[in-house]
């Protein structure tokens, strides 16, 4: 069994669609520590000797948040900005989060079409990522290719947000019981595109 840390940071949750239920869901799952950044840190004074803690004591790191100009919301910058210090997360005697698997869990605005060279976006999401991926691999942390949905602002009326959720549980489900194969996963597609071919059988 592994124990997830999911880092969830969206600054106006009253107005949220997807995350506040999908953040719901994930409070839930047992082995899953699900900890809303703005709550807990509303004036962004981040306790670092908690947070380095936290870290300590769980095997999966998870970000989750809605794109903000191609980015993640300001807190989450704060936070690695602070906790992921040389001698704890870098540098000769900062191994810490070795070994660990790191993931982002995201919504954009905009549609998926739009992610790709000649698209309006110009950039991949995976391109766009490449900071938190670099990060991942400095600290020695097991990086997989994001959660994310796109269109998010007409996923509910679309009727695409049971699936994400379901999916959400899945992924979080198979991290905490170690039923994710990741080294099948493939490293430029979407998680949530490849859970059947990479949750193992029987879990
Ligand atoms: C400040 C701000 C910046 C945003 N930047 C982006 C962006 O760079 N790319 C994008 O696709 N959507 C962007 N959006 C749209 C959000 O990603 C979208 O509102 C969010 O995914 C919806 O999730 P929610 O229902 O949980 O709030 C932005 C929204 C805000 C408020």
């Amino acid at each position: 069994m592994s124990k997830v840390l999911l880092l969830f940071a969206h600054p106006s949750q009253d107005r949220s669609e997807i995350n506040r239920p999908l953040f719901k869901e994930a409070k839930k799952i047992a082995g899953v520590t699900a900890v809303d950044l703005y709550a807990e840190y509303p004036s962004f004074r981040i306790n670092v000797d908690r947070e380095q803690q936290r870290l300590r004591e769980h095997q999966v790191v998870i970000f989750m948040f809605p794109l903000y100009w191609y980015s993640t919301p300001a807190i989450l910058k704060e936070w690695q900005d602070l906790v992921l210090e040389y001698g704890f997360a870098y540098g000769s005697e900062g191994k810490e989060l070795q070994g660990k698997t790191f993931l982002c869990s995201l919504t954009a605005g905009g549609a998926a079409s739009a992610y790709r060279k000649g698209g309006y976006n110009h950039y991949q999401i995976w391109e766009l990522l490449r900071p938190l991926e670099q990060t991942a691999n400095l600290t020695g942390m097991h990086y997989l290719p994001p959660f994310a949905l796109f269109g998010s602002r007409t996923a509910v009326d679309e009727g695409r947000l049971p699936e994400h959720i379901q999916h959400w549980r899945s992924l979080l489900e198979a991290l905490v019981s170690d039923s994710l194969a990741i080294e099948h996963v493939a490293p430029n597609e979407l998680l949530n595109h490849q859970l059947e071919q990479i949750i193992k059988e029987g879990a």
